[in-house]
């Protein structure tokens, strides 16, 4: 499966939602998690994350280990995202700040 990790936290470009061909988004207040149960492995979000914040489980950066399951667990409670909508006014802003788990909202 593909796994969103920390730096989409406050970012949420949804632009990876837009080339999913299985519909495995599921939206937060301001963070997307992956359905590991439909993701196919196709890899065409991870091009697609201005925040490059989507990456292969078996290929996560260091410090990233624990979005696996952050993934698996909030895919189940958060509702099916299947278009593009804006990113938060202050996303840029947010990008490539390090370490935002303290600020996932569930
Ligand atoms: Fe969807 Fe493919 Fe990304 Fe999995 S790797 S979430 S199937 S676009
Ligand atoms: Fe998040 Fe990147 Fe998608 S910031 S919402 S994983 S495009």
């Amino acid at each position: 499966t593909f796994v969103v990790t920390d730096n989409c936290i406050k970012c949420k470009y949804t632009d990876c939602v837009a080339v999913c061909p299985v519909d495995a988004f599921f939206e937060g207040p301001n963070f997307l998690a992956i359905d590991p149960a439909i993701c196919i492995d196709c890899a065409l979000c991870v091009p697609e994350c201005p925040a490059e914040a989507i990456f292969q489980d078996t290929a996560l950066p260091p410090g990233q280990e624990d979005y696996l399951a952050i993934n698996a667990e909030l895919s189940q409670q958060w509702p099916n995202i299947t278009e593009l909508k804006p990113a938060p006014a202050d996303a840029d802003e947010w990008n490539g700040v390090p370490d935002k788990l303290p600020l996932l909202e569930k």
